[in-house]
């Protein structure tokens, strides 16, 4: 399931973010591509390590932790540092899966991506093409969201980004290990959280209906989650 997640970054954020990676030292994408990927990847990064992409990223992570739409929706245990691409010039990234397993840089930590993330830093008038295609159960999904909201996406999925051919796209991407693994699970987890949510404000607070499905939530969540 595609799920977004809007106002990760305020408007304010994005353009501060904007600033900042206008400077950066962008290198060639394909340097960091896995055999097959490279092949069908054109555009530009930030390495890691870059000092830059640490301050950002960290400032993202800090926005996710206290963001309650993605801590349901992707019930993380571990995240990779978040990455920085940019697409101009007619740049792309053709049909791939995200690697299954992900070394974090500089420690023993290995996160296995569960979900994808990409954060949008550019509006979408901004550009032409760029979208996102996902390829799931009911066929492409084609995502281009505004500066500042984010998509996750099962990284199991085939996805791809369209040429640029107008502008420039900037985004963060990067993945997550869920407590959750299965993604069906995880989709059940995120429905009956949303629902309970939604029931909330039209109930009293000590009612009995609620408290059980609440109590349905947090039991599903003890019998599947990996801490
Ligand atoms: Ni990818």
């Amino acid at each position: 399931m595609l799920i977004p997640i809007e106002n990760v970054l305020s408007k304010d954020e994005v353009s501060q973010f904007r600033a900042s990676l206008d400077q950066a030292d962008w290198q060639d994408g394909s340097k960091t591509a896995g055999t097959l990927a490279r092949s069908v990847k054109r555009n530009q990064q930030l390495e890691d390590g870059n000092a830059l992409a640490v301050s950002l990223g960290n400032h993202i992570l800090r926005r996710l932790g206290n963001h309650p739409a993605f801590i349901s929706a992707a019930l993380p245990s571990r995240i990779y540092p978040p990455k920085f691409n940019r697409y101009a010039d007619g740049g792309s990234y053709g049909a791939h899966v995200d690697s299954a397993l992900m070394q974090v840089p500089g420690t023993g930590i290995t996160v296995r991506s569960d979900l994808s993330a990409t954060l949008f830093l550019s509006e979408p008038d901004e550009y032409n093409g760029g979208e996102l295609e996902i390829e799931g159960p009911f066929g492409v999904q084609s995502v281009k969201l505004e500066a500042g909201d984010m998509v996750l996406y099962p990284s199991s999925s085939l996805h791809r980004v369209t040429p640029v051919t107008r502008g420039t796209r900037l985004a963060s991407f990067f993945w997550i290990q869920s407590m959750v693994a299965d993604e069906g699970a995880r989709t059940l987890l995120f429905d009956l959280d949303q629902a309970i949510q939604a029931l909330t404000p039209s109930v009293q607070p000590d009612d009995g209906h609620l408290l059980k499905l609440t109590g349905v939530y947090h039991n599903l969540l003890r019998r599947w989650a990996v801490a």
